[in-house]
Formats: structure tokens, C-alpha cells, sequence
């Protein structure tokens, strides 16, 4: 896991969104190739989904070829209340920019049959060939998504009571007034988000500093479900330095300097390009597809002695 330091939140904002367009300008997604995105709610992305919207409207980048699925919904909530992560999606995000609406997904809370709701919503992922990139937040608990603490560490998308603490902090969006908030919710499980190709994190203000470094400093535990991460091979969190407040200092100069001596040798810790060998209009056909991942199984391409100078070539240049 890579531990990101930005002075403040508009800094930590940036990094964050242009991590993202960087990674979908590299893929160069196509309507048989898109680009998977899952992506959180909350106050802390919408610095984030500014900027990505600033981006578009600037030219610099089209969603066209970008599929989403959201990390969560509330329970029993209309779609059109305010407050839903629908309605959240739309007025930070997807009304403003050239994503299709057909490629968005969003976890219905007023499905008749929940549970069928959840098993499709993680079929569609499998069928578009999985997450490449996770984009998502935490609670002050350290939930991610809305995995509460003592969720298993191998749950899929489900129904979820809320925590206390949860319905708490989010009681802000409705009127601080607790009995308001949905007290469940549909959510990603803990696997379905590891088993997404790479997983980004945003955190900031020391509200989120307990769960840091309950994450980072403290070991795997499903009390503190962001720790998962330290099972992921390309996980990252990145953070301002008030939720580092309640981490060691010798952890804060560590994640700093590894970042700062890879820069100053022209090293960029980067994940290599996914190599499919299969697109969306041509699903795998061969048996014998070799296995370079066992995160996504069907997606990627073995590396040989022999093709790995040519495939080597394809990668994003640090
Ligand atoms: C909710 C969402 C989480 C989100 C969290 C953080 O609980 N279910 O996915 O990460 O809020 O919210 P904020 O960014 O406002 O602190």
C-alpha cells in the first residue's frame, strides 16, 4: 500500500484527480475496451469530481468509454431525495459530463428483491471484465464503502446496517438530525473492492486520522475495514497531513521519503497497462488464456522471457 501526503485537502483533491485522468488517458479506453471506474459519495470526493469536471469541460478528457459503478446507496431513500448517492452522482458529477447513461450503475435501494439487486450488480461488474480502477473514501470508523466495522473481509455487494457512529456522521447531510438518516444501505463488499485492479483512497481532516492509522500502523482487522488494503498489490491512499495527526512520525516520514527519493530518480510508482486479451464485443474464447493475475483471472496476458521486451514497450513511460 502506498500512503500519499498532500499538505491540505485542495492539494490532496488534485493529486487525486489527475491520478485518475492520467490513468484513463493512458488506457485510452474504447467502446469495445472501456475503462471501469468505481467511485465513492461523501464530502471528500467532490474536490475531486470539480476538477475531473473542469477537465472535460476544458476538452482534456471524454467519459464516453468510461463505465461507473458507485460504491453504496441508502436503503428505502427515493432516488430523487436529495440526500441519495443518486442524486449525489448526478449534481457533482454525471450531469456534467459526456459519461453515458447507460454505462453508470448505481445500487438501487428500493429494488422489490435487494438481494437480487446486489448478486446483478456484481454480475455486471464480471461481465464488463472488472474494476480497473476503485476510486473511494472512508469513514471516520475506517469503514470503506459502507463496510462497516466487523464486516467479513471477504463480503460482497449486500444489505448493510449502518453503524451508529456512521448514522452520526452522516447526519450532517440531513439536517443534523439522526432519526433522518436511512439506517441501511446497499454496499460493494470488502472482496468486491479487492478485487478491483487497483483501489485509490481519498482521506482528509483529522477526523480520519483514528482510522489511518488503525489501517496503516495496526494490523489486517475487520473492525477498521480500510486495513484490507494491505492485502491489495496496488492500493493507495492518499491523504492531507491532518489525517496523519495520529500517525507515528517515523510512518509519515517513511511513506514521505519513498515517495520523494522515487521522484528524485526519475521513478513513478505506476501500475502497468492492463493487457486484455479479450474486448467486450469478443469475449475470451481460448481455454488456454494464460494467468499473469489472480485478482482478474481472464483479463491479463503472461509475460514471457520472449514477449516481455515488446509488451514492456506498451507501458506508461516513468
Ligand atoms: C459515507 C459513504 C462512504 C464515504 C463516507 C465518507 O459513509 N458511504 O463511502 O467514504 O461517507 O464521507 P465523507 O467523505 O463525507 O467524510
Amino acid at each position: 500500500m502506498r500512503l500519499i501526503i498532500r499538505p491540505d485537502h485542495k492539494t490532496t483533491s488534485s493529486y487525486v484527480a489527475h491520478y485518475i485522468l492520467d490513468r484513463i488517458r493512458t488506457f485510452n479506453p474504447t467502446p469495445e475496451n472501456p475503462f471501469v471506474l468505481g467511485l465513492p459519495t461523501g464530502s471528500s470526493p467532490i474536490g475531486v469530481y470539480e476538477i475531473l469536471v473542469q477537465e472535460y469541460k476544458a476538452g482534456r478528457i471524454s467519459f464516453e468509454n468510461v463505465i461507473t459503478f458507485n460504491m453504496d446507496e441508502y436503503i428505502n431513500l427515493p432516488k430523487s431525495h436529495p440526500e441519495s448517492y443518486h442524486s449525489f452522482m448526478f449534481r457533482h458529477f454525471f450531469s456534467h459530463v459526456n459519461v453515458k447513461p447507460e454505462n453508470v450503475h448505481i445500487l438501487d435501494g428500493n429494488a422489490p428483491d435487494l438481494d437480487e439487486e446486489c448478486t446483478k450488480y456484481e454480475a455486471k461488474i464480471k461481465e464488463v471484465g472488472g474494476i480497473e480502477l476503485f476510486f473511494g473514501g472512508i469513514g471516520p470508523d475506517g469503514h470503506i464503502a459502507f463496510n462497516e466495522p466487523g464486516s467479513s473481509l471477504a463480503s460482497r455487494t449486500r444489505v448493510k446496517t449502518l453503524a451508529m457512529d456512521t448514522i452520526r456522521a452522516n447526519s450532517r447531510f440531513f439536517g443534523d438530525d439522526m432519526s433522518k438518516v436511512p439506517q441501511m444501505a446497499l454496499t460493494v463488499g470488502i472482496q468486491t473492492i479487492m478485487e478491483a485492479r487497483e483501489v485509490l483512497i481519498i482521506a482528509t481532516g483529522a477526523s480520519k486520522s483514528v482510522a489511518l492509522q488503525k489501517a496503516i500502523e495496526g494490523g489486517v482487522n475487520h473492525m477498521w475495514t480500510l486495513s484490507c488494503l494491505q492485502m491489495h498489490p496496488y492500493a493507495a491512499i492518499v491523504v492531507d497531513e491532518d489525517a496523519t495527526l495520529e500517525l507515528q512520525v517515523k510512518t509519515v516520514k517513511y511513506f514521505k521519503s519513498i515517495e520523494k527519493v522515487g521522484l528524485g530518480r526519475g521513478f513513478e510508482q505506476k501500475i502497468p497497462l492492463r493487457l486484455r486479451t479479450w474486448s467486450l464485443t469478443s469475449p475470451p474464447q481460448t481455454p488456454d488464456a494464460k494467468i499473469m493475475s489472480p485478482l482478474l483471472e481472464d483479463s491479463l496476458v503472461e509475460l514471457t522471457p520472449d514477449n516481455m521486451s515488446s509488451r514492456m514497450d506498451s507501458w506508461p513511460k516513468v
